[in-house]
């Protein structure tokens, strides 16, 4: 268990929130996490120490001086902490968290820690779509927080809308996967990876299409990883009927190459990472029928069309990308994706190989071989999770070099 013997610390402002806090300290401790809770003085009014201190089976402080005189000290509970937790953080909270409002105990403890810190915000719609808790949620970001975004539904007020704290289990799961990413978990913090995923559907009437097998798994999983260590990232995918709630992952879902080239060309200016594992329709039908083309003659000649070649364009317009394309052939593997590095300008060429029954385009499996300017690496057949980290892995190795 990822979370077995971690020392969370959660520290809790006053919102209505707090109430669910009880549940995720249960869900802390039963899997078998060490749990310290401070809170402010106003988080007091919501939920009581005495539950606090039961379920996590520490006293609970919310002062620096205890009612007997003695000191609270903020500095050890920082260094004792493997992660903090900022539940419920209002906006007052956040607010004084990135700006250095150092008057209570909980924004000491936070001022004075080394460690990786989330925070689940937590108030009204209103207050959550305001320019300042937006700005303060993106400097949190900028320093490397981690945030784990409020949800979307009835509020304390009796408004419906974005604000509400993440459900105890999206935050338990969250911290989960912070562990079991292991020691590489934060090297991604920071970064913006752009990621396309998923085939795309060149339309030749209102109901028929040109297409392919993609599944889009290879690019999710990715997606996934990167979200995983702490990256911000871009998932710009064809037709595909996966998901994901990853909260630093944004998906932008497209139909054509054409409608993926324009969304990656929004994104691709900020991106520090960009990853092309789409599989990308080379031409499309020159015309698309406006009415569904009936059945006349024995043969129907379709006219086809160059679609813009995304990756080779990323490759002529990259500033400060490091640049991953993906190669899948069927003969002269090796030669036909080093020639695609060199004539795309990418950093990284990852082929795909088909040689195996259960590896390519609609299987969970992958064999592949990465390749850049002057290193070249081969992996042996794994699960495309496996393979989104082996890929993930060797860009971070070039990129921290
Ligand atoms: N790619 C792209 N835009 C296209 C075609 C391909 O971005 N219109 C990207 C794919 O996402 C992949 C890489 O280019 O990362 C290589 O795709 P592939 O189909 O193997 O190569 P092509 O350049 O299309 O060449 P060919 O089909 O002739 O092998």
């Amino acid at each position: 268990m990822a979370i077995q013997g971690k020392k969370i610390l959660i520290c809790v402002s006053g919102g209505i929130a707090a109430y669910k806090i009880n549940y995720l300290i249960r869900d802390f401790i039963k899997k078998g996490a060490e749990v310290q809770v401070l809170m402010t003085p106003s988080a007091e009014n919501f939920v009581s120490k005495l539950t606090l201190s039961t379920l996590s089976k520490n006293p609970v402080f919310s002062d620096f001086y205890s009612e007997n005189g003695t000191w609270n000290n903020h500095v050890e509970f920082a260094l004792w902490a493997d992660v903090i937790l900022m539940a419920p953080c209002t906006a007052n909270t956040l607010g004084k968290m990135v700006h250095g409002i150092c008057d209570n105990l909980i924004i000491a403890t936070y001022m004075s820690a080394k460690c990786p810190v989330f925070i689940a915000p937590a108030m009204d719609l209103d207050m959550y779509q305001h320019p300042s808790t937006k700005q303060n949620l993106e400097l949190a970001e900028d320093f490397g927080h981690f945030i784990i975004p409020a949800e979307t539904g009835e509020l304390a007020s009796g408004l419906v809308g974005q604000g509400r704290m993440a459900e105890p289990e999206t935050i338990s799961h969250t911290i989960q996967d912070f562990f079991s990413s292991g020691k590489n978990s934060k090297n991604l913090v920071g970064k913006t990876v752009l990621i396309t995923a998923g085939p795309t559907y060149e339309a030749i009437d209102p109901v028929r299409f040109i297409g392919n097998h993609s599944s889009g798994k290879m690019g999710f999983s990715i997606a996934e990883e990167a979200a995983k260590r702490g990256a911000k990232v871009i998932l710009i995918s064809g037709p595909s009927t996966l998901q994901s709630n990853h909260s630093n992952i944004e998906i932008h879902r497209v139909t054509s190459a054409r409608e993926m080239f324009d969304q990656v060309f929004n994104f691709y200016g900020n991106a520090d990472i960009a990853i092309a594992s789409a599989a990308v329709a080379d031409y499309a039908p020159k015309e698309i029928a406006k009415e569904k083309i009936k059945k006349k003659e024995d043969e129907l000649t379709i006219e086809l069309i160059k679609n813009p070649d995304i990756l080779k364009t990323m490759g002529e317009r990259k500033t400060k990308q490091f640049l991953v394309g993906f190669a899948l052939e069927t003969q002269n593997e090796e030669e036909n994706a080093k020639g695609k590095l060199n004539k795309k300008n990418l950093d990284m060429i990852v082929l795909n190989s088909l040689r195996d029954e259960g590896a390519g385009f609609k299987n969970d499996t992958n064999r592949i071989k990465i390749f850049t300017k002057s290193e070249e690496k081969e992996f042996p057949l794994k699960p495309k999770n496996e393979v989104a980290k082996d890929i993930l892995n060797f860009v971070e190795e070039q990129i921290l070099k």
